[in-house]
Order: C-alpha cells, then sequence, then structure tokens
C-alpha cells in the first residue's frame, strides 16, 4: 500500500543556536550525533560532559536544523532537532591541538609550517545530520552557517578515514576546499584512522588560495 501524505513535512531551519539554548538542548543534540555517527545507545552519556565543556570555550559558535511546525513557526526549546554543528577557537593548550601537532610533525610536517598552520584556526567539532534529514544540503547549509564569518585565518577538522573518501562527510568537505592536513592518524585513546583536513578562511577565498599548505608524501616503506 502507498501511504499518501497530505501535508508535506516544513522544511527544516537552519539556525544559531546560543550557549544557553544548546544547554538545554544538549541530550537532544547528541541523539543526532549518535544517530548520524551510528554509534551505540548511551554514547551520549559519556559525550555530554564533553559537549558541556566545549561551551565555555573561548570562540564557541554553534548552529542547528530545526523542524518549524505547519505554519514555518518553532520554538527553539522544543522544536525537533535534525542537524548539531558547532566548533571554537583552537588554542596550544587544548588536547585536540596537541594531537595535531604532534600528527603533523610526525608525518613530516617542518615545526613552522605546523604552528603556522595551527596559530589560528576554528576547530570544526562536530557536524552531523540525522540519517532521515541527509541528502538536502543540511550539512553543507550548516558548515557554510558556522564559517562564514569567522575571524580566524583558516579552520581544521578530524573525521574518519572511509575508504575512497566515499561518503558525504568527505564529499562536502573536498566541495567546500578541505586539504589533507594529516592522514590516517590515530588520536591516542583511540584505535580507528582519523584524516585532519583544513581550508583557509574566509570561506569566499577561490579554491588555491583556501589550500592550506601541502603535507609531505608519506615516507615510503
Ligand atoms: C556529513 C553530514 C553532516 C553531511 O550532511 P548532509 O546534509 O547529509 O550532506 P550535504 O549537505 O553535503 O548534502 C549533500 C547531499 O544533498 C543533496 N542535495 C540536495 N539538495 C541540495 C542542495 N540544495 N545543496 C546541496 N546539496 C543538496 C546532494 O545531492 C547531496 O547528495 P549525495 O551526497 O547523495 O550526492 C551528514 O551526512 C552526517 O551527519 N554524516 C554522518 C556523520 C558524519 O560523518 N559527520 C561528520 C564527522 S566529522
Amino acid at each position: 500500500m502507498t501511504a499518501v501524505r497530505l501535508h508535506p513535512a516544513p522544511a527544516p531551519v537552519v539556525v544559531d543556536l546560543s550557549a544557553a539554548a544548546l544547554r538545554v538542548r544538549l541530550h537532544d543534540a547528541l541523539a543526532v550525533y549518535v544517530a548520524a555517527m551510528d554509534y551505540p545507545r548511551g554514547t551520549e552519556h559519556h559525550r555530554a560532559p564533553m559537549w558541556a565543556e566545549h561551551i565555555s570555550r573561548p570562540g564557541w559558535q554553534a548552529v542547528a536544523a530545526v523542524i518549524p511546525d505547519d505554519n514555518g513557526r518553532f520554538d527553539l526549546r522544543s522544536a525537533p532537532i535534525v542537524g548539531i554543528g558547532y566548533g571554537y577557537h583552537g588554542a596550544p593548550h587544548q588536547w585536540w591541538h596537541q594531537q595535531v601537532h604532534s600528527g603533523m610533525r610526525r608525518s613530516g610536517w617542518a615545526e613552522y609550517s605546523a604552528r603556522e598552520v595551527l596559530s589560528d584556526y576554528f576547530e570544526l567539532t562536530e557536524l552531523h545530520v540525522h540519517p532521515g534529514a541527509q541528502g538536502q544540503g543540511l550539512g553543507e547549509t550548516l558548515l557554510v552557517r558556522l564559517l562564514q564569518h569567522r575571524p580566524e585565518r583558516a579552520t581544521l577538522l578530524s573525521t574518519p578515514e572511509v575508504s575512497y573518501e566515499d561518503n558525504r562527510a568527505w564529499r562536502l568537505y573536498r566541495r567546500q576546499g578541505f586539504t589533507d592536513v594529516v592522514r590516517n592518524f590515530v588520536f591516542s585513546g583511540d584505535t580507528r584512522n582519523f584524516a585532519v583536513l583544513g581550508r583557509r578562511l574566509p570561506l569566499s577565498l577561490p579554491g588555491s588560495a583556501a589550500a592550506l599548505p601541502t603535507p609531505p608524501q608519506a615516507p615510503r616503506t
């Protein structure tokens, strides 16, 4: 039997999320993250303190995709969340910064080049769209909204390595001009391979000007 939908579902709306709003909706935002990453249920409980701590970091900024009601209105305290993205200003005392710095050095980056890239960047920490809302360009809208007015000279992120870069995250980041910083990197305490990708800001820079320095080729074994 074919289901007939009398009213098309309202299109998600992408909005800025204040620190107070994310604190109130932390559980719902984490549910999007767990569904998007296909992590086991319960992962959100481990991640909640970390996301809450990130909110207080300098330069923190967040965006969300929410479903409005049939009249196009929404209340950020209760509207269903289908997408979430946030990041903050990277700094040398942060764990992620130190990991990336050591990954860059181990993969052959000269110290001055690594320092230059890491001297002023926005860490795009999380970007997730619920599987039921993917494939509509929402991830791209969230990413652009998050990055378009950032004052930093660059943005960096890490994403799991996948064969042939064949998933929506990789396609999105490549489309948006992100280039390789470190490939096949294993963060301490993890077992999976990640890529660290980055690009110069502002987003309006054309492809060649947006590219970060090319990392050295991996040594042949
Ligand atoms: C990565 C992720 C955030 C991207 O969000 P998304 O909304 O699925 O993807 P995009 O915004 O790039 O949308 C692109 C898709 O929408 C389609 N699309 C439809 N209308 C569009 C529009 N107006 N503009 C752009 N794309 C549009 C494109 O054809 C494309 O489909 P395809 O990938 O099948 O070719 C999301 O897929 C996700 O959460 N993935 C799992 C978690 C993850 O990997 N997060 C990143 C970890 S670092």
